[in-house]
């Protein structure tokens, strides 16, 4: 694997293999790699010649009092995890290379709807950083498809609205959120739990779960259902940001009449923040 810091050199790279007839393959990641980014590599691989992976820690995306300055940068690391992983050529540019002109003065992207509420309304901005950076990184790169996974639900949305609406030519491939085998997503935030917090941790997805099989079970009072759930993560001494029901393709609020549904979960952990999410049908 070749790892490239700017965009010159990244373009010279990936025009080499384009020249070559390759399809080209992009996993954007912030670092910290762990099984679920090897996971979006992996798919990466199955539906291109030719895997450009970016390492970025994108200031835009970060609310003024958010962990950018703690969050894990273990490059050498993510270099033997990506070149094992099959993964052609790392892009790792600096926040200079990225933003020139400064973050100020930066073109920014934003997506109407999808962004709204959920982690948009907790995270003033973040959406509006993840969708320009994206957009930048997609112009810089120009694969032909991107793998982002459905951990980050809210984020394929808004990106997948953004690509629609800006029409542009890549495929977006959503990977199924990669767990430990206690059932707690992988994230890098994951590295940030105290050893009595990440033993608990499991409980987020225990209780979407056991959500799910509920409203398979026919039951559609929502409100009821997620505040008694809210109050046991309270009671479990979780902060809950949010907990809700929603329709999966628009993220509209889902009403008694919808089927494809998809619950999301936003809590604190102490100071760390967790997401998590289950998509589901109901037949009933
Ligand atoms: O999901 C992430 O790691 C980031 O939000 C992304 C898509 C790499 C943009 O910075």
């Amino acid at each position: 694997m070749i790892t490239v810091h700017t965009v010159h050199h990244l373009r010279l790279a990936v025009a080499q293999a384009r020249r070559a007839g390759q399809r080209i393959g992009f996993v954007p990641t912030m670092g910290n790699l762990h099984a679920g980014h090897v996971a979006l590599v992996d798919t990466a691989r199955i539906h291109s010649d030719f895997v450009v992976a970016s390492i970025f820690v994108n200031p835009l995306q970060f609310g003024p009092s958010e962990d950018l300055d703690k969050y894990p940068r273990t490059l050498a690391a993510d270099q033997e995890k990506l070149d094992a992983a099959g993964c052609a050529l790392l892009f790792a540019p600096t926040v200079e290379e990225m933003y020139p002109e400064g973050m100020a003065n930066q073109t920014r992207v934003s997506v109407p709807g999808v962004s709204e509420g959920l982690c948009g309304a907790s995270r003033p901005g973040h959406f509006e950083g993840v969708a320009t950076v994206v957009n930048k990184l997609f112009n810089m790169v120009q694969p032909d498809v991107a793998v982002f996974g459905q951990k980050d639900y809210q984020q394929l949305a808004v990106i997948r609205k953004m690509v629609g609406d800006l029409n542009l030519p890549i495929e977006i491939i959503g990977q199924p959120t990669v767990r430990a085998t206690d059932g707690l997503a992988l994230s890098s935030r994951n590295g940030y739990l105290n050893t009595e917090q990440r033993a608990s941790a499991p409980c987020l997805y225990s209780l979407l779960k056991r959500l799910a099989e509920t409203i398979q079970q026919g039951r559609r009072d929502y409100p009821v259902l997620l505040e008694k759930a809210k109050h046991q993560l309270e009671a479990d001494g979780l902060q809950v940001d949010y907990l809700e029901i929603r329709q999966q393709d628009t993220l509209l609020p889902a009403t008694e009449k919808d089927r494809k549904l998809v619950l999301l979960l936003a809590v604190f952990m102490g100071t760390t923040r967790l997401i998590d999410n289950l998509s589901f049908e109901s037949e009933t």
